[in-house]
C-alpha cells in the first residue's frame, strides 16, 4: 500500500502529525532518516506527535511511555501497554510516502 501523506518538509528533531482518512501518523526525522508510527498511543489514545523525541525514541505526552521509532517497541514501560504500530516511510519528489504497514 502506498499513501502520499503530504510534503516531506519534516525537520530534524521535529515531530509532525499527518492525517489520511482514518489514519493518523506521527512522523519524525532522526539523523536525516524519516520514521513514522501510529500517532494514537495504544495506551490511552494520546497523540504521540504532541510528545517529545529522545534520540530514536518518541515519548508520549500523557504517561511518558517511550516507543522505538524503528520497531515501535515499548522501551520504557513493558506491560503497561503494547508496542506501537510503525510504518515504512520514504521521501519521493518532496512528498512523504507511506509504503507498507508493519504490525506493532
Ligand atoms: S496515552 Fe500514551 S502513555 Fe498513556
Amino acid at each position: 500500500m502506498r499513501i502520499v501523506l503530504g510534503d516531506a518538509d519534516v525537520k530534524e528533531g521535529e515531530l509532525r502529525a499527518f492525517e489520511h482518512g482514518p489514519l493518523n501518523v506521527c512522523v519524525a526525522r532522526v539523523q536525516g532518516r524519516l520514521k513514522a508510527l501510529d500517532d494514537w498511543c495504544n495506551h490511552a489514545g494520546c497523540l504521540l506527535s504532541g510528545g517529545r523525541l529522545e534520540g530514536n525514541m518518541v515519548v508520549c505526552p500523557c504517561h511518558e511511555v517511550g516507543f522505538d521509532l524503528d520497531t515501535g517497541e515499548n522501551l520504557t514501560s513493558p506491560g503497561v501497554c503494547d508496542n506501537q504500530t510503525t510504518f515504512e516511510v520514504t521521501e519521493e519528489e518532496g512528498k512523504l510516502v507511506l509504503n507498507t504497514l508493519t504490525p506493532g
